[in-house]
Parts: C-alpha cells; sequence; structure tokens
C-alpha cells in the first residue's frame, strides 16, 4: 500500500490548493473529497430536489457516478461521464452542499469510495476534507489538521471571490463551518493528528511545511 496522507481543515484554510501542490511536490496521487460532496449537490439540484430533503438526497445518491482526477496537475471533476469542475464551486453549490453532506448514507457511500482510492494509490496520495483524520483514514500514515485564523481565512477566501463583500464572505465561510462542524468536528485536532497552523505562513511556506512533515512522518528521503 501506497503512503496516506489525511488532510482536514476549516473552508479556507487553503487544504485544497496546499494539498494539491504538495501532492505534486512529492508524486503523489490527490483526492479532493469535498469535490465528491459538492458534486452530489450538484446532482441533487440537477434533478430539481430539495439538497434539505433528505429523501431527495438519498435518490440521486442512487447511480451517483462521481470520477475525478487522481493527478494533482490536472482538475477535471465528472458526474456520470457529465463534467462539472466549474459547476460545483458556483454559490448555489456551495450553499447546497452542507444539507447533503449530513445525510448518513451519504457519507457511508462516498467514504466507501473514497476509501478505495486510497487503497489503490501508489506511491501514495494526499486526501483532504473534514473528516479524512478521524473517519476515512484515521490510521493513515501522516494526519494534519490545517488551520488558519478566521480572519486569514476570510480574507483568503475573499481575495478568490473578488465581487463579493468581503464581510458577506466571512459570514457565509462562519455559517458554513458552524453547520458543517456539527456532523463532523474538524476544529480541534484529533489523538495523533499534527497542527498546522498557515495563519502566518505565505502558500509557499504551507506547502514546503507539509511536504516536511510528511517526508520526516513517512520516512521518505
Ligand atoms: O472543502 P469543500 O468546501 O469543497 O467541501 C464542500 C462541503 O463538503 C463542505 O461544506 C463540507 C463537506 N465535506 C464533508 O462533510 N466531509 C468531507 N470529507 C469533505 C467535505
Amino acid at each position: 500500500m501506497g503512503v496516506i496522507v489525511a488532510v482536514d481543515g476549516p473552508a479556507g484554510s487553503g487544504k485544497s490548493s496546499v494539498s494539491r501542490a504538495a501532492a505534486a511536490a512529492l508524486g503523489f496521487g490527490f483526492l479532493d473529497t469535498g469535490a465528491a460532496y459538492r458534486a452530489l449537490a450538484w446532482s441533487v439540484l440537477e434533478q430539481g430536489g430539495d439538497p434539505e430533503d433528505a429523501a431527495a438526497v438519498e435518490r440521486a445518491l442512487d447511480g451517483f457516478a462521481f470520477e475525478s482526477a487522481d493527478d494533482p496537475d490536472e482538475r477535471w471533476v465528472r458526474v456520470g461521464g457529465v463534467d462539472v469542475t466549474d459547476a460545483i464551486r458556483t454559490p448555489r453549490v456551495t450553499a447546497a452542499v452542507s444539507g447533503v453532506a449530513r445525510v448518513p448514507a451519504v457519507r457511508t457511500r462516498l467514504n466507501e469510495g473514497f476509501r478505495a482510492r486510497l487503497a489503490a494509490a501508489e506511491p501514495g496520495v494526499v486526501a483532504e476534507g473534514r473528516d479524512i483524520t478521524t473517519v476515512v483514514a484515521p490510521h493513515a500514515d501522516v494526519r494534519v489538521l490545517l488551520t488558519a485564523s478566521a480572519e486569514v481565512r476570510a480574507s483568503r477566501r475573499a481575495k478568490e471571490l473578488p465581487d463579493e463583500d468581503h464581510s458577506a464572505v466571512a459570514r457565509s465561510m462562519a455559517e458554513r463551518d458552524a453547520k458543517d462542524s456539527r456532523v463532523v468536528d474538524f476544529l480541534e485536532a484529533a489523538d495523533g493528528v499534527t497542527t498546522l497552523d498557515s495563519t502566518d505562513l505565505d502558500f509557499d511556506g504551507t506547502v514546503a511545511a507539509l511536504v516536511t512533515l510528511v517526508r520526516e512522518a513517512a520516512g521518505l528521503e
């Protein structure tokens, strides 16, 4: 089995871009688990379902065929062969995703797919989300909680969304974290999980810190 690196963290912590860059630097695969939750939320909306209605979500889960690039230098996400790479990042999907993620059958099904991807990864994989260190891969070789202060996370997210009001971005991020953390706790590091605080680090510094952690913990050169 390859080296499994599990990274969790709140919205705006940079975990997706940092994990992707670290995977590329290590020559590992990459798995963005949030993309699967987003893709399912997209499917529910596409079918005209209400993402707050568990029955509608379970209907969309039936036959849900999610695929995403393993290669960190590629970015595609597909559902049943349809490219949804950009569609899953719209504010409409972002607003719908917490409802979908709280349905237990969803978590069970998606976790099976994630674990199969991790088991097949050679020479390793960086998987990121909210419950990778605790539920999906509690025995991962390296387990990291990537955090940053709420102010820094909000201002990073606002830079990605220059047309939106800064305080509205901060508010919606805090609301989503509050909703999501009722389902899985990603705000505190579980036992054995290393906290990497990027508040005072830039992007390259955070990637370098993660790569160093992985090399040390996994005994790589
Ligand atoms: O990381 P992200 O913003 O793309 O995640 C989208 C949503 O999916 C987020 O609101 C919480 C949920 N999620 C989850 O519940 N468990 C995961 N492992 C990953 C994401």
